[in-house]
């Protein structure tokens, strides 16, 4: 049953009912609309109310529907809204909960709207790089006025109805303690007789001087809305709700709805959107796996990376006993999530009350003892595979059973650490992002023997944590890290070749990262990729480098810590000031390894960068290690600042054709250091078959 058909009395009741939020699919509209006609046929009925059953009047599209022919037909949303309006017979949308989208596009073709109070109404479509395509444009600001309706169509942010109480919007909103529908059946008997039926597109937009807050408007969203086109199309199509009549609004509307469907910006959120929900699916686990129960974590490790996790627990109401090898590590930990929370707190993002909750669940302690009872405990010391298997061996012993022991590591053998307990089942990654306690992605490290239900409860937890959990294999450096080390090693053989670190960020950043390699690396720590190059040239003696970046270290240059890494930085500015020392020993560098420097442009170093690590990629997902190309881009727009309007590093390469990307790889596989280059199997068999990553 898509929508329930009741009479009571000389009222027509219409009852939504397509869970969870009663989204418009298909079925739903047609079901809406043989209500509609029902009601109309039947000489009792004077007056047709539509509400929606359980949690929502409706979300609005259905998004189970989106990207297939369903979505578009008939009837469709806009026949469904026309049955509605051209009713001969009053027709009373009864809100609660959520009317968002299509369901609010809904409600303003009915003739009157009632509504219960706190309920979230919205037109999110600019959030997808959309704009509402069924009338919203047209007939919020009709009922609402230009400047509220501008502001709700270009934020895509909820307002709650009863501070839309005292606008057209809204003919009554009830007690919150009322019945909705027997309320708005007793209001549909009021007004059954009434006549003329009161139209949204009848009404006129009243605003003095509308093109001056019109251009107002369109200098601050232009200024706000960077390389999205939506929230300016918002504006001209609200505009046209002032400016045109409604008949040439809605074609408008429907003109630049077709338009922005089209834009990669749009597609590239609306596969963010989507891949944030695929994510948390996996295969083998079905979503009925029992999950174990997280009251009481414990963190191992009081650093950078533990305070923040430990912040994560501590928001979600999780009490956090931290451990530490030295009371004073211990204190110095505790009184930096202390002195975070006081930042937050002056920022007036945090009150009194929910900062003394918080203080008050976190202890801490020097004894594994104290641990023994935690649901889940995170190990997050110091990346040496001695330490870690100290740590494990002693959780091993002290755990309760059924305990999730998780490690943080970011580029150990995760099943070797497993290796040192006796519950290799219970032993699972979790790789969270520096500041641990913002950055959204939680990568969940699956290893050989973790159980599925611990999985399932880490990617839970991640939920609950508000993360993006996204699942990887055990390799080295998982997905996220496998990739930048790609990127890493172009960005300093483009410096060997003839770039220097301001051209590459630049040219990075002006591509949409938020940061370029070497501003990145100043702002991490230079010496951390040295720690790492320096294991590798023992390790995998097969792997090059550039060193230029060693050379950097050793004149001491470790970045902001220092106060000087790949630029020169000044206290208390965050500014990058290129350094002449740092570029001539680049130059240097180029001359002792008989490299003769030229010019790079930025097309080539972005293509380098980002093809580098597409091509790692896609050896990652033939190995399996991610579950699905989209997983690989949330790792990248959620944890590495990869520009959310090119969809990530795997739907950027689909938008630029697989063959012209295996094309690019073929070419730089012929220059300096051109032995990086491997196209990947799979890069190879997709390019050829004409099919893409996502696709
Ligand atoms: P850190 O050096 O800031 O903190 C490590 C803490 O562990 C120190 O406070 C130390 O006293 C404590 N510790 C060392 N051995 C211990 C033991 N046996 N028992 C209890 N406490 C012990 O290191 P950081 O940066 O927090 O890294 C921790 C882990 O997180 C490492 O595995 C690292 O690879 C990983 N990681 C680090 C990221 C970063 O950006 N810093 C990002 C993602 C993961």
């Amino acid at each position: 049953m898509t929508a329930e058909y009741q009479v009571r009395g000389t009222v027509a009741v219409i009852t939504l009912n397509n869970p969870p939020v009663n989204g418009l699919g298909l079925a739903t509209r047609t079901a809406a609309v043989k209500g509609i006609q029902q009601a109309l046929a039947d000489d009792a009925v004077k007056a047709i109310v539509i509400t929606g059953a359980g949690k929502a009047f409706s979300g609005g599209a259905d998004i189970k529907e989106f990207n297939s022919p369903k979505a578009l037909a008939e009837p469709s949303l806009h026949t469904l809204i026309a049955t509605a309006e051209g009713s001969t017979k009053p027709v009373v949308a009864a809100i609660h909960s959520v009317c968002m989208g299509g369901g609010l596009e809904l409600s303003l073709g009915c003739h009157y709207r009632v509504a219960m109070p706190g309920a979230q109404i919205a037109l999110p479509e600019v959030k997808l790089g959309l704009l509402p395509g069924a009338g919203g444009t047209q007939r919020l600001p009709r009922v609402l006025g230009l400047e509220m309706a501008l502001n709700m169509i270009v934020s895509g942010t909820p307002v709650l109805s009863d501070k839309l109480a005292n606008t057209a919007l809204f003919d009554a909103v009830f007690a919150a303690d009322a019945d909705l529908v027997s309320s708005a059946v007793a209001f549909a008997e009021t007004i059954a007789d009434a006549r003329p039926l009161p139209k949204a597109r009848d009404r006129k937009v009243d605003y003095p001087n509308h093109e001056a807050f019109l251009q107002f408007s369109r200098n601050t969203v232009k200024a706000m809305s960077g390389p999205f086109p939506a929230p300016l199309e918002c504006v001209e199509t609200v505009a046209a709700s002032v400016t045109m009549k409604f008949e040439d609004g809605m074609k408008f509307e429907r003109e630049r709805f077709l338009h922005l469907i089209q834009t990669t910006e749009s597609k590239a959120l609306r596969h963010a959107f989507f891949a944030e929900r695929v994510a948390s699916k996996v295969p083998d686990v079905p979503a009925d796996t029992p999950v174990r129960a997280i009251k009481q974590a414990a963190v191992i490790g009081a650093g950078t990376m533990g305070g923040g996790i430990a912040m994560n627990f501590l928001n979600a109401g999780i009490p956090v006993v931290m451990l530490e090898t030295k009371q004073e590590a211990l204190d110095k930990g505790l009184a930096t999530i202390r002195k975070n929370y006081e930042n937050t707190m002056k920022k007036g993002k945090l009150t009194q009350e929910k900062f003394d909750q918080r203080m008050a669940l976190v202890s801490g302690t020097l004894a594994y003892e104290d641990i023994g009872q935690a649901d889940i405990v995170v190990e997050a010391v110091f990346e040496e595979m001695g330490v870690k298997e100290a740590v494990f061996r002693k959780l091993d012993e002290v755990m309760k059973p059924g305990a999730i022991l998780a490690s943080n590591t970011s580029t150990l053998d995760l099943n070797q650490i497993a290796g040192y307990t006796k519950r290799p089942q219970d032993v699972i990654g979790t790789h969270f992002f520096s500041p641990a306690n913002v950055m959204k992605l939680l990568e969940i490290v699956r290893g050989a023997q973790t159980g599925k239900d611990v999985l399932a409860t880490a990617l839970a937890l991640s939920k609950k944590l508000k993360k993006t959990g996204v699942v990887s294999g055990v390799c080295d450096g998982f997905i996220g890290n496998r990739m930048i080390e790609q990127y890493s090693r172009q960005a300093g053989f483009l410096l060997e070749e003839g770039a220097l670190p301001e051209q590459v960020d630049q040219a990075v950043e002006k591509f949409g990262f938020a940061m370029g390699p070497f501003r990145m690396g100043d702002l991490a720590g230079n010496d951390i990729g040295w720690a790492i190059r320096k294991r590798r040239y023992v390790e995998k003696p097969e792997i090059s480098y550039s060193r230029t970046a060693d050379l950097l270290c050793e004149m001491g240059r470790y970045g902001q810590k220092t106060g000087a890494g790949w630029y020169d930085y000044k206290a208390g500015d965050r500014k990058a000031y290129p350094n002449e020392q740092v570029n001539a020993m680049i130059v240097q560098h180029s001359a002792d390894i008989g490299v003769a420097r030229r010019q790079i442009s930025d097309q080539e170093i972005v293509e380098r960068l980002v093809y580098s690590m597409v091509n790692e990629a896609a050896h990652i997902l033939e190995e399996g290690i991610a579950l699905r190309a989209s997983d690989i881009d949330m790792v990248y727009l959620t944890g590495y600042g990869f520009p959310l309007f090119r969809g990530g590093p795997m739907f950027y390469a689909d938008t630029v054709g697989l063959p012209n990307v295996l094309a690019a790889i073929n070419k730089y596989a012929q220059g300096h250091q051109g032995g990086a280059w491997k196209p990947a199997p799979l890069l190879v068999k997709l390019a050829g078959e004409g099919k893409g990553f996502n696709s």
